[in-house]
């Protein structure tokens, strides 16, 4: 067990057999022929790399810059050099995952066109994934550039830092806001939440 919990990758690769094997005992795999399986199964991608996008977010937002001023300033590096952009790659790449596995989730229940033009029926998911959309946006065009800057991955002056952080800043504080209305729009499409 120690061994396992040693290595992330054997802890994520143990959790994918503990799944598996529930599929099985569940009869699962029998299901596994039918379109409605894999919409099901699109829909477990997209809230799993939703999960992990907003997670992050909310780390930022509610855990990391809170804390920042709290913390010595010969120790702030350990967080800005090391812990910040790790997390900053998790973040991007989970909101690209989001965005891609929402899209076909749409697709695949058949209402991609419809939500995105906000028809009556596809309404709700129309509108969270047009909020979805503008904050991906934000992390990939906004946020990441300017982080590369506040953080020191790419070399620029002391006032363009300080500009490139605080506008990093306020676009993740946009983002968390939007995230609310988001979630509610995300599940109020299939459980009566409008
Ligand atoms: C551009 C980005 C996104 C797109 C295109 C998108 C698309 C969709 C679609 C089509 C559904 C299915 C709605 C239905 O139940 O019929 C859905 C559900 C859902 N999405 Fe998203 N989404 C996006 C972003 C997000 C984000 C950032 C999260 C954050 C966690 C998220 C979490 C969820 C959840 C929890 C559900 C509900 C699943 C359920 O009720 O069964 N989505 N999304």
């Amino acid at each position: 067990m120690g061994a396992i919990f040693q290595s992330l990758g054997r802890t994520v690769a143990a959790g994918i057999v503990i799944l598996v094997v529930m599929m099985g005992v569940a009869g699962t795999f029998s299901m596994m022929g039918s379109h409605g399986y894999w919409t099901f199964f699109m829909r477990w991608l997209h809230i799993g790399a939703g999960v992990m996008w907003i997670g992050l977010l909310w780390y930022f937002n509610f855990v990391q810059t809170p804390s920042m001023p709290k913390i010595p300033d010969e120790q702030k590096p350990a967080v800005s050099k090391v812990i910040a952009p790790t997390a900053l790659f998790w973040f991007r790449w989970s909101a690209l995952a989001t965005v891609v596995t929402g899209l076909l989730l749409a697709a695949m229940l058949g209402f991609l066109v419809p939500a995105l033009t906000l028809q009556p029926g596809a309404r709700a998911i129309g509108v969270g994934m047009w909020l979805a959309l503008v904050m991906a946006f934000n992390v990939w065009f906004i946020i990441w550039p300017n982080q590369k800057k506040a953080l020191g991955i790419v070399q620029v002056e002391a006032a363009e830092k300080a500009a490139a952080a605080k506008m990093a800043g306020m676009t993740s504080r946009f983002n968390t806001m939007l995230s609310i209305p988001m979630l509610y729009c995300m599940a109020a499409q299939s459980h009566g939440g409008f």
